[in-house]
């Protein structure tokens, strides 16, 4: 698939995850193979423009961070067209626009889902930014603020008009913040909307046959992947070759997902520095230990660490301690073995181990977040 003038090894992107989807983690995903795109945690414009500390730590790349969106959030043209500008002079292959963020700080200067209720303002924000940059510029949205307001087609329809290369979109609307599931037919209704550019589907994909489910029910050109890219940093190399292929490759060995750990690990010292790097690092690892078996110990000591000793000593305590779940050749008892990864469409919904709620998302009424 392309988006503008990019052709894509893979029609798989990496959703943005605010405090999350930072350079470490893109990298750490791209080596594993299988993403053809990503994108960076939502940026503020004006911080941008005021080349504020934090906006630019979140749009910090390397030429081995390719091809890259960057994502902005705002509602004052001008800004959103200077801070696109910016973009492309960093060198992004793509500016993305934040149309789907339902949180009250975002909303209420009318950025994120806000723009969904005022398609007139937002199509002339758009067409200001597409006319200032000469990469494309895309949308990310929601099916809509809420049920009676699923406004995303006629959205799609008006910034197709104006000239957005392609749409992602999540299968909910704002009002659901996160809760229930998501919702196909939605984005079946987006994907008809668009004449000719490529819609992304977005929302619930954990494994290869959700993501091919949702190519299927929808039609949708490519699918991007938020949290399932955090139980699993090898689903888009795997969900690649199935779609290519209609074969499932294994889930990775232990061994591979402690060096990709690791790697991810000496990513973190290295871009925020080795103390505040561990200390990032605390809400990663028990991700990478979701799939190791028993792992309580391990959870125990990561959330205390402060330097890569720290983080070497759990590992070698952890693998330590594994033991007595073993065989003799080192392998995992069945008993103490992790299930396997079950499509969110197949899933026990009061199944603990793959509960959405895992990677922390807001909770109560979506007014108050
Ligand atoms: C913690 C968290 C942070 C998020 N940050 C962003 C963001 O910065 N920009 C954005 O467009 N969407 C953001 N989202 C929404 C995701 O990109 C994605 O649309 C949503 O999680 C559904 O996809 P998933 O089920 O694959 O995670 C965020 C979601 C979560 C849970």
């Amino acid at each position: 698939m392309r988006i503008g003038p990019y052709e894509l090894s893979a029609p798989l992107f990496l959703s943005p995850l605010a405090g999350y989807t930072n350079l470490p983690m893109r990298l750490t995903v791209r080596e594993l193979g299988g993403l053809g795109w990503a994108t960076t945690d939502l940026v503020n414009a004006r911080s941008l423009i005021e080349r504020n500390h934090t906006a630019l730590k979140l749009v910090e790349s390397c030429p081995e961070d390719r091809p890259l969106a960057i994502q902005l959030f705002g509602s004052v043209p001008e800004e959103m067209r200077d801070a696109a500008l910016i973009c492309e002079q960093l060198g992004a292959q793509s500016v993305d626009i934040n149309m789907g963020c339902p949180v009250k700080k975002v909303v209420k200067i009318g950025g994120g889902s806000a723009m969904m209720t005022e398609l007139d303002k937002t199509a002339a924000l758009v067409r200001g930014m597409i006319a200032a940059v000469k990469i494309p510029v895309t949308a990310k949205m929601r099916l809509g603020w809420d049920d009676d307001n699923q406004t995303a087609p006629d959205l799609v329809r008006v910034l197709e008009d104006a000239g957005v290369a392609a749409i992602f979109v999540h299968g909910r609307t704002r009002a659901q913040g996160f809760s229930g599931t998501v919702n196909l037919t939605g984005i079946r209704a987006v994907v008809q909307a668009a004449k000719s550019i490529p819609v992304i589907g977005n929302g619930d994909v954990t494994t290869p046959e959700a993501a091919k489910h949702m190519i299927e029910q929808t039609g949708c050109t490519g699918v991007s992947i938020g949290r399932g890219a955090f139980y699993d940093p090898w689903i888009f190399r795997r969900t690649d070759h199935y779609l290519r292929t209609g074969e499932l490759l294994p889930e990775p060995a232990l061994e591979e997902r402690l060096r990709v750990m690791r790697r991810h690990f000496e990513r973190y010292c290295e871009f925020y520095g080795e103390e505040n790097g561990a200390k990032h690092f605390r809400k990663v690892a028990p991700w990478y230990a979701k799939r190791f078996g028993p792992s309580k110990p391990f959870k125990a000591r990561i959330i205390t660490m402060k330097s890569r000793a720290d983080f070497e000593a759990a590992v070698t305590e952890f693998l330590h301690w594994r033991r007595q779940f073993c065989d003799e050749s080192g392998v995992l008892k069945p008993q103490y073995a992790p299930g396997a990864l079950v499509a969110s469409f197949m899933r026990d919904p009061d199944d603990p181990v793959f509960a959405r709620e895992s990677i922390p998302v807001p909770k109560g009424p979506v007014d108050t977040w």
